[in-house]
């Protein structure tokens, strides 16, 4: 369980089918991600995914639950999903549109990186996402990556649906750099937890 001032992101239950299913479902809310929208099923099947890597050993990936702190409310998702020698990590992250520019996900990804990076133990994490997407990001530029890559129309996907060529960006950061940038006074807000 990871705690930050707002949040409790936590291990997916099967009881979390409702609060998931209402942006998984919501062509709006999935438009810049490579998945959806889920039918009931769909979202069933993810949950149902998330569970049973909760218990493998060594564990491939985390998605864990967005919820309130306050109330206990689910309000999105994030992932890590670790590389096959351990040493690096991509991540995405979703968040229901009812609580988007609130500073939720940059607060989500802030926790995520220092459990990456000091529990995991990686040595680089990162995300791509479409060029136009600014709220992701913005995100990961709030939480100290660098953009390292614009792919030219490399993927074919939403918008559209799925039938049009995107541009991409590629976000990174190094665990020397995190642990550079948390200790100094510029980076103090974008790397405090
Ligand atoms: C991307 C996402 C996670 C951002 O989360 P968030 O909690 O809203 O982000 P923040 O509140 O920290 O906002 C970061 C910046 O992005 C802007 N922003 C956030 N969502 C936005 C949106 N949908 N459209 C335009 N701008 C957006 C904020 O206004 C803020 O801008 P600023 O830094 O210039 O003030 C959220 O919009 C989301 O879930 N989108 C759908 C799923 C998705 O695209 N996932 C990423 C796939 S790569």
């Amino acid at each position: 369980m990871l705690k930050t001032d707002r949040l409790i992101i936590r291990e997916f239950k099967n009881d979390d089918f409702e609060a998931v299913h209402a942006y998984t479902s919501n062509p709006d809310n999935v438009r810049y991600v490579t998945w959806g929208p889920y039918d009931r099923e769909g979202t069933k099947a993810f949950i149902d995914r998330c569970i049973a890597r909760q218990n493998l050993t060594p564990r491939p990936s985390y998605d864990l639950a967005i919820t309130l702190k306050d109330t206990g409310k689910l309000i999105g998702s994030c992932g890590i999903y670790i590389s096959d020698d351990r040493m690096q990590a991509v991540m995405s992250w979703i968040l229901h549109m009812d609580y988007w520019k609130q500073g939720y996900m940059a607060e989500a990804l802030k926790v995520l990186l220092k459990f990456g990076f000091e529990e995991l133990k990686l040595h680089r994490m990162y995300a791509g996402c479409n060029a136009e997407n600014y709220g992701s990001y913005r995100v990961m530029e709030k939480c100290g990556m660098r953009r390292e890559a614009y792919f030219i129309k490399s993927k074919r996907g939403r918008p559209g649906i799925d039938k049009e060529w995107y541009d991409e960006f590629m976000y990174a950061i190094l665990a020397d750099e995190w642990r550079a940038g948390s200790g100094t006074p510029e980076s103090e807000d974008r790397m405090k937890i």
